[in-house]
């Protein structure tokens, strides 16, 4: 989708479809604000009749669709209610955008006109962002493998922001590239994540990474098995043992052009594990599908490094994939196996099916040793435990380090992918240790998600590291918000790049 921005009237809008955000005090009674009946007059009186009927005003959520006459420039005019006006703030942005363009939609409507809240987050060139964020994701579809559907929605091909005039055009052009960048790299992330596990093996996704890293300029390794035994990979080697599909670690680098120079990079490590049957300790069968998603957190590496190149951010970052696959076999690995990890601890196995620790730990101590970086982030989905303390409204976040938690809980908030802090006691580190080895790869029944989260500690060293677990979050059975369709949501490369752009990652120095 293009998006364009714009400083025309909107009455004079040549569109199929043109959506006016309304406030709740703009359409109090029968009294249209100014900038209402504007655009009224132009649409042939449709708005003041949506009003004066009851039918429209103004609440949050609120949708009313408007025929204006022929002679009109815009064949349909969505209003669109937004409640409080000053409650607008950039989630809220998102997900209108996202409105407007589902509705576009469902019209079958191509071109689409987008009249930009002047009030709340929405008076200021930099709303462009979101709004452009949530229009991109909202458009987005996974369908490669379906035939041409007559009865499905249209997709919109182009979107014009409409902004009042005397506002700087050039900064919210700007802001909207950036906000179709970004939004186009989550949808990168959610390809990855939603294509079916038959097709993306651990060397189809190294190849995917391989693929972006030559669109956008990074630098891409993946160490086959001979490299991962070379490097003493046991874990994450006896982990893609049950596949015929053999494991990999892809590594994409990025470096700014010309600048820091010494400057230690910051690393995103992503769990690859690109189907989870749970091995030898299988799951059951119901929803076992959804393991294909098991591989979000390496999907959202990938999409977020391709946006970190595209928006040539100025500090080097790595992402580090641990990618295999998880299956039952006679090459398999067992409950009661003693793996020595690359860092040369010793982890036992007690169940199969908490494999994402087993592979990060390999993941985590290659982007330690190799990288020396000033920060570590990964994302896993993880545990059940996880899902079921926050659903599928937040990422856990763990971390050794409180200013980070609090950097990326705030990145969060800021870009509507809530991360909400949660503990890591000495008790849950110790609840891990193994009287075989050096520790095990699951705790008891209690506080798994911070169990799992105390198994990663053991891998970071004295490195600022943070935990996203993304069990809930990382994909929807339903469509909500507005823009995000059922399936991979993609979710933390918003959240990451805000970090990486704004965070002070001085601080962590
Ligand atoms: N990939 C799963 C976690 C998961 C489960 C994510 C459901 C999203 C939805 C992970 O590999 C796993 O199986 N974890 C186990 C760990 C347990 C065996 C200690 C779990 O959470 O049940
Ligand atoms: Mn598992
Ligand atoms: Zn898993």
């Amino acid at each position: 989708m293009k998006v364009t921005v714009d400083s025309r009237a909107p009455g004079s809008a040549q569109a199929d479809l043109l959506a006016v955000p309304v406030a709740a005090d703009e359409v109090k009674r029968t009294r249209l604000a100014a900038r209402i009946a504007a655009i009224d007059r132009a649409v042939g009186g449709g708005i003041a009749t949506a009003v004066a009927t009851g039918d429209f005003n103004g609440k949050a959520g609120q949708q009313v669709l408007v025929y204006p006459d022929r002679k009109r420039k815009m064949k349909r005019v969505l209003l669109i209610g937004l409640g409080d006006a000053k409650s607008i703030d950039d989630e809220k942005l998102r997900t209108l955008a996202g409105t407007a363009v589902s509705r576009a939609g469902k019209s079958k409507t191509s071109r689409l006109a987008l009249v930009v809240p002047p009030f709340g987050a929405g008076d200021d060139p930099e709303a462009a962002q979101p709004l452009a964020e949530g229009a991109t994701l909202a458009a987005y579809r996974f369908d490669a493998y379906q035939t041409a559907d007559e009865d499905g929605d249209g997709a919109v091909s182009a979107l014009t922001l409409l902004v009042p005039r005397g506002q700087n055009l050039r900064a919210t052009r700007d802001a909207a590239k950036r906000g179709v960048a970004i939004a186009e790299s989550q949808n990168v992330a959610r390809d990855l994540s939603n294509e079916p596990p038959n097709v993306l093996s651990p060397e189809g996704l190294a190849a995917a990474a391989r693929k972006v890293g030559r669109e956008v300029g990074l630098k891409v390794k993946v160490f086959g098995v001979p490299e991962l035994e070379k490097r003493k990979m046991n874990a994450i080697l006896a982990v893609g043992g049950g596949s015929v599909r053999p494991p990999r670690l892809v590594t994409m680098e990025y470096k700014p052009k010309g600048k820091a120079k010494g400057v230690k990079p910051v690393c995103i490590v992503g769990k690859g594990i690109t189907f989870d049957s749970g091995g030898i300790s299988i799951k059951p069968s119901a929803g076992m599908d959804e393991m294909k998603h098991d591989m979000a957190g390496a999907a959202t590496v990938v999409g977020l490094m391709r946006a970190v190149a595209l928006l040539e951010l100025p500090i080097p970052v790595v992402g580090v994939i641990g990618a295999a696959e998880n299956l039952p076999s006679g090459t398999a690995y067992r409950p009661g196996d003693i793996l020595r990890a690359a860092s040369g601890k010793t982890i036992e196995v007690l169940n199969t099916d908490a494999e994402g620790r087993v592979v990060l730990a390999d993941a985590l101590h290659h982007a330690r040793t190799e990288y020396k970086p000033r920060a570590i982030v990964d994302l896993a989905t993880l545990t059940g435990a996880c899902m079921v303390a926050l659903g599928r409204w937040g990422t856990g976040l763990f971390s050794n380090h409180a200013g980070l938690s609090e950097a990326l809980r705030s990145a969060g908030e800021k870009t509507g992918e809530i991360a909400w802090p949660m503990p890591l006691f000495d008790d849950h580190k110790t609840e891990i240790k193994s009287e075989v080895a050096d520790i095990k790869n699951t705790g008891g029944r209690q506080a798994g998600a911070s169990t799992a989260a105390a198994f990663l500690w053991h891998f970071v060293g004295e490195t600022p590291w943070a935990h996203l677990d993304i069990a809930g979050t990382g994909w929807t059975s339903g469509r909500s918000p507005s823009y995000q369709p059922r399936g991979a949501t993609g979710v933390g490369v918003r959240m990451l790049v805000e970090w990486l752009q704004n965070g002070d990652l001085e601080a962590l120095d």
